[in-house]
């Protein structure tokens, strides 16, 4: 594998502040030389630029529409180029609007090479908002229903392929926070959820099965790792905390499951706020989580 960070330095579409420091935290977290030890091509792309936060407060629903729509536009066109360069592109973010950027343009690509994708979301939210029935205004509480193609024309033109996804390529794994219009509109699209309550009643290795069923060498596997996923009593440096989450164990067997099926080509890392967090606890977490992610475990694995 030969990976390409890309930074997206930015809390645009967050309410609390401080994601933007994300893909620095991470860096100074040894991201790069943690994937080299892996065996893995790394090459550092540095970060991408956009518009300042203004601080303001939603119009029509949504909070920094414009702003968004920028950054989510040169998210897209980094991350489509390293695909065509046949590299894997990492987004170290920044907030989880930006995954809209970076699943279009995967999915741009998965169109173009005739390949089927599969998107693991893993979250503690499931970011299926509308202007409508949004209690914030947050767009990074919107990236998978515009991804589907509920929401502004700007962000659903992203790529230019409206719907960029089809609702049944995602798997959503972690949940423990919808919102009341959120729930019956997730319901509606027939979204594949894992919530906590099914990890707590059947276990990470049979929920990890089941998501991950019915890939084959023609899938292109992306995972969108919002770190709030995480339990915030080992990961307290996210903006949005949700309690029960998943442990240290069962977010490692989660990873692990992943690169066992090694057709993982792409990834969002995002939500990272090192303004909230304990002495970089959280990013080393989220490095350690992505170590497992590209095949480190404790023992050989036969092949
Ligand atoms: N559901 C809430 C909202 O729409 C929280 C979303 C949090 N999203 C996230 N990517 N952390 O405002
Ligand atoms: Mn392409
Ligand atoms: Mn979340
Ligand atoms: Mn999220």
């Amino acid at each position: 594998t030969r990976v390409s960070l890309i930074g997206a330095p930015t809390d645009i579409g967050a309410g609390v502040r401080g994601s933007s420091m994300g893909p620095e935290a991470l860096r100074v977290a040894n991201i790069v030389d943690a994937l080299r030890a892996r065996g893995v091509e790394v090459e550092d792309r540095g970060n991408l630029s956009g518009p300042s936060n203004p601080v303001l407060p939603p119009e029509d629903g949504y909070r920094h529409l414009e702003e968004v729509t920028q950054w989510n536009e040169a998210v897209h066109t980094a991350v489509h180029r390293e695909l065509g360069r046949g590299r894997f592109p990492m987004l170290l973010g920044g907030d989880h609007s930006l995954a809209l950027g970076s699943i279009s343009a995967v999915a741009r690509h998965c169109r173009e090479r005739g390949k089927s994708l599969r998107i693991l979301w893993l979250d503690a939210h499931a970011d299926f908002n509308t202007r409508k029935i949004t209690p914030s205004g947050n767009i990074h509480g919107m990236p998978v229903a515009c991804l589907c193609g509920l929401g502004p024309d700007p962000l659903i033109r992203i790529g230019g392929h409206t719907p960029a996804i089809d609702p049944s390529w995602i798997r959503q794994i972690g949940i423990r926070s919808v919102d009341e219009g959120e729930k019956r509109l997730v319901h509606e699209m027939k979204l594949d959820v894992f919530d906590m309550r099914y990890i707590d009643e059947h276990g990470m290795r049979q929920t990890m099965d089941r998501a991950l069923a019915g890939m084959d060498e023609n899938t292109h596997l992306h995972v969108s790792f919002d770190v709030d996923f995480l339990d915030p009593e080992i990961a307290p440096g996210v903006g949005t905390t949700v309690r029960g989450g998943p442990n240290y164990r069962e977010a490692q067997l989660c990873m692990e499951m992943i690169a066992d099926t090694a057709r993982l080509a792409s990834l969002d890392v995002v939500e990272l706020n090192p303004a909230l967090d304990h002495r970089n606890r959280t990013a080393n977490l989220a490095v350690d989580l992505i170590e497992s992610l590209f095949g480190k475990s404790t023992l050989m694995r036969s092949e």
